[in-house]
């Protein structure tokens, strides 16, 4: 079987914690107020001398559980013998037929089983069966990744469903690109409808990644064929899916072969470019030899050659634009100052306009580097109130946790961070005691800081963005010279070396830096005591900037963030006040508008990043 080829999750890497143990108390998930509960008088003088006195004891049912667990440890009162394998587990019959309807049914029915003292369990092994009958007699089970998949299977049998339940959730959590696929059969086999549906969509939104495991490459002709033919397949083209059927095909080509023109079947191929079409007649030889494949290929081309108005006379599903269900994201904002460093973590539900609480940081942080990478959140260096940290830490929204990796070499406090490829790049900052021009890269796969080359100048407070694969260092702070910064740096990773482009219009020393549309942000920051409303966009083409419509409020040290189109920035301090408030920018209409809630404190200093909604 291919559940959890989880290498990812198996391996302790730096990116991803061990998985945790989840352990689950039934009992507390429960208890909750809304159980069946008779009214509880017993402490109100009133209605007691109303008359009768009724009363419900809470813990009775507790306690009786606990001294039935006792006696069962002590073999006592146990009428009934569970033998699985070389395990015997003794019990009694009506505290198993009390939570278990298999159970229940064995024990009261005609069978030969009612009366025996012992009962085999044939399809349990035995270690899992004394779990399931701890489970009974205690209410708590430990659900990992080892156990769930016997843990699963059992409990169905003896109808736990509540055991079941968590099974599913287990899993559920486990999602990743490289287990959906074994997952998602899992899930089939022991008929979990809300798990396999599941584990379906994760596997349409996470497509791109899926295909690159061992899962993709193991699936039957019948289950490819039920992921490349569905509507809601996020991929950025079609050529994905494209590149994904071929290596399908090539990972056993032999009995593979035949099976193309099935495939081809679910291809969109009239959405691929002309361009790419014609490339793949060109060298795709699965293609070139067999007709039923090259007709494919002739109805794309028939397509891309038709005009616009008489391409629906082509009746077939292949020209149908996928449309992915997207993603829904947050923006989580990080610690910050408030008035001094705090580690409240929020996110921003932008569909329903709702801030809310996530797992604090690990401690207190402000002026760190923030930014999302991998699918998670990385907070580099800051400052604790007291020291410039060099610590990262880092958030996996799915388990709402924080950890820690690799440290920088040096204490950065308000650096500029921001992902170039699979890099992480720190940037400037102030350690202490003088402003950097130092930049550290982090590969997250090595779990290592590497220098690259320096600035030209130090920039404390810098605001960094990434356009076409290049770095930019946006104004700051140069403690030597004491002047805040109106220079920009460009840097090339590929030559490992930063230039000077076009100035700003002004200086500004923590602006918020965004990109918006191949375009870089600088919003508000300060010269001195001025802080600033207004706005500049550098176009890289022209080397230029020019100024945008103003803020609606004077901001420094606010975060930024862009999605869909619009670009946020995020509380700061207009110099008397930290900021609750947000504002987001839409450059179609050139204007600044406050989102309708603001955050729950004011906070300044604070990173910000996006990322997926947590399920
Ligand atoms: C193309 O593949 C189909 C399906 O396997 C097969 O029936 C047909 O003979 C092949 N055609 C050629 C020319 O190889
Ligand atoms: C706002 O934050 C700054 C640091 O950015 C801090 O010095 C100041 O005390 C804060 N002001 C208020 C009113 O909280
Ligand atoms: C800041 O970090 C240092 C070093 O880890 C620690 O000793 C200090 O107590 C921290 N200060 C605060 C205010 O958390
Ligand atoms: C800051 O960096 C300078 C130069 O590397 C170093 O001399 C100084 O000790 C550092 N300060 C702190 C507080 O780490
Ligand atoms: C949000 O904060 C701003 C000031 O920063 C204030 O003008 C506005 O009324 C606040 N909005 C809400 C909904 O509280």
């Amino acid at each position: 079987m291919h559940l959890l080829h989880t290498c990812d999750v198996l391996t302790p890497d730096p990116m991803t914690p061990p998985p945790p143990v989840v352990f689950w108390c039934l009992s507390s998930v429960q208890a909750s107020p809304a159980s069946p509960r008779p009214a509880c008088v017993a402490d109100s003088e009133d209605d007691a001398a109303g008359g009768g006195m009724f009363s419900f004891n809470q813990t009775h049912m507790r306690k009786s559980f606990q001294l039935m667990n006792e006696l069962r440890n002590k073999k006592m009162l146990c009428d009934v013998q569970l033998v699985a394998g070389s395990v015997e587990v003794p019990a009694h019959r009506v505290v198993l037929a009390s939570c278990s309807p298999y159970f229940c049914a064995m024990f009261t029915g005609d069978m030969s089983e009612s009366k025996a003292h012992q009962v085999e369990i044939k399809e349990v092994d035995g270690h899992t069966l004394r779990k399931l009958v701890d489970y009974i007699y205690t209410a708590e089970i430990e659900v990992t990744e080892d156990n769930v998949q016997v843990l699963l299977p059992a409990a169905s049998l003896l109808q736990l469903m509540d055991v079941r339940q968590v099974c599913c959730q287990f899993l559920q959590s486990q999602l990743h690109p490289t287990n959906c696929l074994g997952i998602r059969a899992f899930a089939d086999l022991h008929t979990c409808t809300q798990l396999l549906n599941q584990a379906h969509a994760y596997a349409e939104q996470h497509f791109t990644d899926v295909v690159q495991g061992e899962e993709f490459l193991g699936l039957s002709l019948q289950q490819v064929c039920s992921l490349i033919s569905s509507d809601k397949l996020t991929v950025s083209t079609e050529e994905k899916v494209f590149e994904a059927m071929i290596s399908w095909i090539k990972y056993d080509q032999p009995a593979r072969l035949e099976l193309m023109p099935k495939l081809m079947e679910h291809v969109r191929l009239p959405l691929l470019s002309r361009d790419y079409l014609v490339q793949i007649v060109e060298e795709e030889a699965l293609i070139k030899n067999n007709n039923t494949c090259k007709d494919f290929l002739i109805e794309a081309m028939k397509y891309h050659l038709l005009p616009a108005d008489q391409r629906h006379l082509i009746k077939t599903d292949r020209t149908r634009p996928r449309t992915p269900v997207s993603i829904p994201k947050v923006m989580i904002v990080v610690g910050g100052q408030a008035p001094k460093a705090i580690r409240s973590v929020e996110c921003y539900d932008f569909q329903e306009d709702r801030w809310y609480q996530v797992a604090d940081l690990p401690s207190k942080r402000c002026r760190a580097g923030v930014v999302s990478m991998a699918g998670r959140v990385f907070a580099v260096g800051g400052f604790n109130s007291s020291l410039r940290e060099r610590s990262v830490d880092v958030y996996d929204g799915a388990r709402d946790q924080w950890s820690p990796v690799a440290s920088m070499q040096e204490r950065r406090s308000t650096l500029g961070a921001a992902v170039l490829g699979d890099v992480l790049y720190a940037v400037g900052g102030f350690n202490g005691s003088i402003g950097l021009s130092t930049v550290e890269a982090y590969n997250y796969k090595s779990n290592e800081w590497l220098y690259v080359a320096s600035m030209n100048t130090r920039r404390s407070s810098v605001g960094v963005g990434v356009v076409d694969g290049k770095l930019y260092a946006v104004g700051g702070y140069d403690g030597a010279s004491r002047q805040c910064l109106s220079t920009v740096e460009e840097y090339d990773p590929a030559s490992d070396q930063w230039c000077y482009v076009a100035d700003m219009s002004t200086r500004r020393s923590g602006a918020g830096v965004g990109v918006l549309a191949g375009q870089l942000y600088a919003a508000g920051g300060h010269d001195g005591p001025l802080v600033r409303k207004s706005v500049e966009v550098y176009n890289p083409q022209s080397n230029s900037w020019k100024l945008v419509c103003d803020m609606n409020m004077c901001r420094r040290n606010a975060g930024v963030c862009a999605i869909n189109g619009l670009l946020y920035v995020i509380g700061g301090d207009d110099g008397s006040c930290n900021l609750s408030s947000v504002e987001f920018y839409n450059p179609t209409t050139d204007k600044w508008s406050l989102i309708p809630t603001n955050m729950s404190n004011g906070r300044s200093y604070a990173g910000v990043a996006v990322i997926d909604k947590p399920l």
